[in-house]
């Protein structure tokens, strides 16, 4: 049976993190995959985590099953953190989350709940996006399209051809939006332009699944979570898949959560149903642990503060990387301008550089870019950055 296996393409960000971790340049820069990195090069584990794990060592008393949608108390608390704790849907019993394995195993969850929901449903996803998407749509035998998100060359955003092309949306399909920080551009829609789109899926009577991996990473909590709560608002069904793993740095816990608003409490039930119909047909109950620490952290307010000034630390710092890397590429005289990274937010921005140019920063200089030219702001530091500008600038000559 297995003889006629043939070896297949790694996902390209993963290959890239495992060439980082066997190249043996004293250099080496890894700017690939997105993980945040504090100055010193580290992905430590955050203050209010190893609090509420001292916590969880001492109460915890079973490791029976947790059940099919996972830690109560963390959906509770993730419900509150995407819409904030009053808002209507809550208020009104219209929501439901069940906690996955991660981001990715939310967004497997839901595309397979898509498919259940209406079998017929196009999935629209914005070119570009992240890699895994596609993956996890297909997985679930969903037809994907694409609409146009990003102008490499203009380093803006493709609004108006966005929408033209949502025009064609029928009634029962589902667009993916990114919450915030968008992954690989870091380019975000406007207040105004969220505003848009809540108008359009509602006269296309089209379902959003918004991807919220980055939530306090842009600009804080609050604001991060204003296209998932204008939805929300404006729209009876959305869906969202929430990942703790950058802003709790819970990454390898596999945390993180698949929400469902509906139109009513008896819809709600329904998608409950089904939600964990579908959980039990994937991997039949989520991890425990990162969704307890979640819990624990959420519902102290020492951790909770705790958490936020790490959660200001972490985004503090990148946005300040975005401004030295602007500034230090532009000591190095180079032509192009790369203001644009400034205007961006999250760990991404795209370098707009060639394929050339990405293999020679890997070839010569052991600096890992994705091959799309996306670059993880938060791998460089005040050590390397110079390293980085020399080796860019020398690139683009
Ligand atoms: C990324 O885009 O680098 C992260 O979301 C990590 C991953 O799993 O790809």
């Amino acid at each position: 049976m297995f003889s006629e296996l043939k070896p297949l393409p790694l996902d390209p960000i993963l290959s890239l993190m495992q060439a980082y971790k066997e190249d043996t340049h004293p250099n080496k820069i890894d700017l690939g995959v997105g993980v945040y990195k504090d100055e010193a090069g580290h992905t430590k584990v955050l203050d209010a985590v190893k609090k509420a794990e001292e916590h969880r060592l001492k109460t915890e008393d079973t490791k029976t099953y947790i059940g099919l949608a996972g830690d109560l108390g963390f959906n509770a608390k993730i419900e509150a953190l995407l819409f904030g704790a009053q808002h209507q849907v809550i208020e009104q019993d219209r929501v439901v989350t069940a906690q996955a394995p991660g981001g990715t195993g939310a967004l497997r969850v839901a595309a397979e709940f898509i498919k259940r929901c209406n079998p017929e449903a196009t999935i629209w996803v914005c070119d570009p996006t992240w890699a895994n998407h596609y993956a996890l749509f297909e997985a679930a035998h969903l037809s994907i399209r694409e609409y146009p998100y990003y102008d490499q060359a203009a380093k803006s955003l493709r609004f108006e051809e966005m929408m033209q092309a949502l025009m064609q949306v029928k009634s029962g399909d589902v667009v993916l939006l990114h919450a915030c920080c968008h992954n690989p551009t870091g380019m975000d829609l406007t207040k105004e332009q969220w505003q848009k789109v809540a108008e359009l899926l509602k006269e296309k009577q089209a379902v959003p699944l918004i991807d919220t991996a980055y939530l306090g990473f842009g600009e804080g909590l609050e604001e991060d979570a204003y296209g998932i709560r204008l939805l929300a608002d404006q729209l009876d069904e959305v869906i969202i898949c929430s990942s703790c793993s950058k802003n709790f740095g819970l990454y390898r816990e596999r945390t993180g959560g698949c929400t469902v608003v509906a139109k009513n409490t008896a819809h709600k039930d329904n998608a409950r149903s089904l939600l964990l119909t579908v959980v039990r047909g994937i991997y039949s109950m989520p991890p425990a642990h990162g969704a307890a620490i979640v819990d624990i952290i959420l519902g102290s307010d020492e951790l909770t503060k705790m958490w936020h000034d790490e959660l200001a630390e972490m985004r503090n710092r990148i946005n300040g990387l975005r401004e030295l890397m602007v500034s230090k590429i532009s000591d190095r005289n180079v032509a192009q301008d790369f203001g644009f990274i400034q205007q961006q937010y999250g760990m991404f921005s795209f370098l707009g550089i060639n394929k050339e140019q990405i293999a020679r920063l890997r070839d010569d200089y052991s600096i890992y870019i994705v091959g799309s030219s996306r670059v993880n702001v938060a791998g460089v530091s005040r050590q390397n950055i110079d390293y980085f500008a020399d080796a860019l600038a020398d690139v683009l000559k």
